[in-house]
């Protein structure tokens, strides 16, 4: 049969990088660096320039993807960006980064899953792949999340960062659920009922209800990597590696817990990037990739939740 299997990654996080205490002092915010850092783990994040669009920083996540992966754009017949803040409402982000990067055939689109959206465009890509429609794909999640934010809400305000990361997927023969390579297993989910407790106001801003994403967050979580084992019939002990979406610490930590990981089998970036949305598993994938953590052949679990609520997990062989 035929699987998406990894050819390369590759990241992008803006210049600037500011720390819980430089930003609390910058905006005036009622809070402390600890407050933040012990509910989420948080330290700083990096935040683009102000004219530092969503589709800049996809374009350079794209690059080093490609790079990485040895190939060239001519490769590619299709992009698929996650992201919830596209640089305009219309055409697609992706558009401009097809643009961006010389690609003239294929097809490209955006994808809005908000915080899952790399794992959704993940699981899109691999089904053009799987049945024919695409060969090469390049899948980026990038998020300007700075530009949602309400300097005068500090219960959202210090949570985010901007920043980009991308793959480059390729079809290839392999075994089913046994194969050396490539992703197992894709599972979405979503409940819109669950709207309102993460969403923009009418100003374009984020809202949230903290504390109702994080219970549902920890449940859906568990619930769809019991989902996995099952399905693949693949133990806790099989998972090499833990790529989350970087939310909060605790919520990471939840899902290692269930899975019996070791701290060190986790790739955490939250503490220096906070939550990139749809970049925080490709940013995070592309840091333990380049820096040698991730073997091939080795199994990563990705999972992510979201505004909607939207929510899924991958498993692969790297
Ligand atoms: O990626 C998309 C999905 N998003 C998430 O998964 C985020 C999920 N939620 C969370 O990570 C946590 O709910 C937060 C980190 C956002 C908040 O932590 P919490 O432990 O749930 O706090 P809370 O919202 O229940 O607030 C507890 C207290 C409140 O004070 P009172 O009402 O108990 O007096 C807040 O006003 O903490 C206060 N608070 C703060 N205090 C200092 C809220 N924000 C801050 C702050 N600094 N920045």
């Amino acid at each position: 049969m035929i699987r998406s299997i990894f050819l390369g990654c590759g990241a992008y996080l803006p210049a600037t990088c500011v720390t819980n205490e430089a930003l609390i002092a910058q905006k005036g915010i009622d809070s402390t660096s600890a407050w933040i850092e012990r509910r989420t783990g948080i330290k700083e994040r990096h935040f683009a320039a102000p004219d530092e669009k969503t589709s800049d920083m996809a374009t350079q996540a794209a690059k080093n993807a490609l790079a990485h992966a040895g190939l060239s754009i001519d490769a590619i017949d299709l992009i698929i960006l996650a992201t919830t803040t596209p640089d305009d409402v219309m055409p697609s982000t992706a558009a401009r980064v097809q643009a961006n990067l010389n690609m003239t055939r294929g097809f490209a689109f955006d994808i809005q899953a908000v915080c899952s959206g790399f794992v959704y465009a993940l699981t899109v890509a691999d089904n053009f792949i799987r049945t024919g429609q695409a060969h090469h794909a390049l899948v980026i999640g990038a998020d300007k999340f700075s530009k949602l934010l309400d300097w005068e809400d500090r219960s959202t305000c210090l949570l985010f960062g901007d920043g980009a990361g991308a793959v480059v997927l390729g079809a290839k023969e392999e075994k089913g659920i046994t194969a050396d390579q490539g992703i197992l297993l894709t599972a979405l989910h979503s409940d819109g009922r669950h709207y309102d407790l993460l969403k923009t106001d009418e100003r374009g801003l984020v809202r949230m209800n903290g504390s109702e994403v994080f219970r549902h967050a920890v449940t859906n979580l568990s619930e769809v990597v019991d989902e996995a084992l099952e399905v693949t019939g693949l133990k806790p002990e099989d998972i090499d590696w833990l790529v989350p979406h970087q939310a909060n610490q605790r919520i990471i930590d939840g899902t290692g817990k269930k899975l019996a990981l070791p701290k060190e089998r986790i790739v955490t970036t939250i503490a220096r990037h906070a939550n990139t949305s749809a970049a925080s598993i490709p940013l995070a994938l592309a840091e333990a990739v380049h820096d040698g953590r991730i073997q091939r052949g080795q199994l990563i679990l990705f999972d992510a939740m979201g505004a909607g609520f939207t929510w899924g997990l991958a498993v692969a062989r790297w």
